[in-house]
């Protein structure tokens, strides 16, 4: 249970997360000057002076980095203990060793997962680290908006996070619902609602994510 609890809070930090760096790209809207001063702010002053400069940044960082590890330790404990579990039972009903099935779900969340972490290790590397430069030379002498404007005009980038987006948003749908069931917050009546709730938000951040990407793949900013 304590390992359900953990990856639930992890969780909800993860998409907490996410809804804020998702709104905060819905700059670009804004026009290049107010999107790169959007992005100086956040790297620089968000909460200065009550921290230092970059103090919010690396406090992001670091309690995202925990989250990761904790949310993935805690998945392969689960699912290591489910697979045992499931085995033992098969063997006692059927009298020989049958290999556990895998449902729909729990497949779509451990490859989801995979694809999301190759992908954020990418993401990584092409924004932060600027050592992906995908459709420029030398993404460090561009702007923030530039750089977004020359990766997301090379479709195979575009479609390298359209997968990445919807193995996200499939992972958040199933994760909320969990999350909620996790924390005693699901009943049966409940359970429609919370399963429309898990949908909105999934919708959210695969649309509210994509639009700037696809905006630019047609020039239409
Ligand atoms: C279409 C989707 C996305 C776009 C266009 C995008 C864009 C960006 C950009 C431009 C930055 C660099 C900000 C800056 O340095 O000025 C960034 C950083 C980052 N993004 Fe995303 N992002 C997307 C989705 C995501 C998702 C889904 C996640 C998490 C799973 C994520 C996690 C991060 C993290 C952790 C950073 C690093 C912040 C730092 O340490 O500097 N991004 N993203």
């Amino acid at each position: 249970m304590a390992l359900k609890v953990l990856m639930a809070a992890t969780g909800i930090i993860f998409v907490l997360f996410l809804l804020f760096h998702m709104y905060g790209n819905l700059k670009v809207f804004f026009g290049p000057e107010a999107f790169n001063h959007y992005a100086e702010w956040l790297h620089q002053d968000l909460l200065y002076p009550i921290l230092p400069h970059k103090g919010f940044l690396w406090i992001m960082r670091v309690t995202l980095f925990l989250c990761i590890v904790v949310h993935m330790y805690c998945a392969i404990t689960l699912w290591v203990r489910a697979k045992k579990a499931r085995g033992d039972a098969y063997k006692i009903n059927t009298g020989k060793k049958v290999r556990p099935s895998q449902t729909y779900t729990a497949a779509t969340m451990r490859w989801g997962g995979v694809i999301i972490a190759i992908w954020i290790v990418f993401h990584l590397l092409q924004f932060t680290v600027l050592k992906a430069n995908v459709g420029a030379e030398n993404y460090a002498a561009l702007t923030p908006y530039q750089r977004l404007q020359a990766g997301f005009s090379v479709p195979w980038l575009w479609a390298f996070y359209l997968v990445a987006m919807c193995a996200i948003a499939l992972h958040i749908r199933h994760g909320v619902w969990s999350a909620l069931a996790t924390l005693g917050l699901s009943s049966r009546t409940r359970e429609r609602l919370f399963k429309l709730c898990a949908d909105f938000v999934a919708a959210i951040i695969l649309v509210g994510f994509m639009t700037p990407p696809t905006m630019f793949l047609f020039g239409l900013l």
